[in-house]
């Protein structure tokens, strides 16, 4: 099984680099649908979209149609969850029961879990009682096969950059990663969030972070000649030797040839 996941791709239409967001977001699409083998499914760990409007969502949305896998979509700390909700209303999954998004996917060999750790009144993760108690439902829904989660937030330190920690309260995401390892089901976790790609985990489980698709957003160091071109990440799991990550750096569409020079484009005012 193949999955292909992608993040922060802050679509906004009016800022400087509006542009260049959505060319980042359209040619790493055009890039997995190139994949050979294809994945089997694509997931957006959130912040889909800038400001959570409706008018960036269509234009995410329709970008995301283009995609030839299923894919999935989650919320992060710039999504607007009724907005996202009404962008995406076409898809079953988003459309039960709690006023999260969250959600388990069970078409595979490994179960994928959306958790939502959006806190709208901050830029940071959150996990209430609700959500927990979505999370011990959705986990223990099937015990036959293992689980892989996906959340924006990333529920470890990273410990390079501004902020190390991603949640408002320390001892939330303490719970929540005892509350993982406690699941025995879990084993992985896929976040976003940083812009960054790092490694992390919970206890024993190992966590992957990616980097926004967004590259003048990115944070980070890279060659001149990867600097334009977003990176994503192809996760393969095998049911016997479990999951294997692959980062993929996109290769440059033949009709919209990537210099690299796209001088104006920095990091430095990179915003989660
Ligand atoms: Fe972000």
């Amino acid at each position: 099984m193949i999955i292909a996941q992608i993040s922060d791709t802050h679509i906004a239409l009016d800022t400087p680099d509006a542009r260049r967001r959505i060319e980042d977001f359209e040619d790493t699409v055009a890039d997995i649908n190139a994949l050979d083998p294809a994945p089997d499914v694509v997931v957006h760990t959130g912040d889909i979209v800038q400001n959570g409007r409706p008018d960036e969502y269509a234009q995410a949305a329709a970008t995301l149609a283009k995609l030839h896998a299923p894919v999935y979509v989650m919320v992060g700390n710039k999504d607007d969850r009724p907005n996202l909700r009404e962008a995406f209303s076409g898809c079953e999954y988003l459309s039960r029961r709690s006023g999260f998004v969250d959600y388990a996917i069970e078409d595979y060999p490994v179960r994928l879990i959306a958790l939502d750790t959006l806190n709208p009144d901050s830029k940071k993760g959150d996990f209430c009682e609700q959500r927990f108690r979505n999370l011990h439902d959705l986990i223990g829904s099937d015990t036959s096969k293992p689980v892989a989660v996906f959340m924006h937030h990333p529920p470890f330190e990273v410990t390079v950059g501004p902020d190390l920690r991603h949640f408002d309260v320390v001892e939330t995401m303490l719970r929540l990663r005892r509350a993982l390892q406690q699941s025995g089901r879990v084993v992985v976790v896929f976040s976003g969030h940083v812009h960054r790609s790092v490694t992390g985990s919970v206890g024993s489980i190992p966590g992957w972070v990616m980097a926004s698709i967004a590259t003048t957003l990115r944070k980070g160091e890279y060659p001149e000649n990867v600097r334009a071109r977003p990176i994503y990440q192809i996760h393969r799991f095998d049911p016997q030797w479990g999951f294997t990550t692959e980062s993929r750096v996109v290769i440059s569409s033949p009709e919209e040839p990537h210099d690299g020079d796209r001088s104006g484009w920095s990091t430095q005012d990179a915003r989660l």
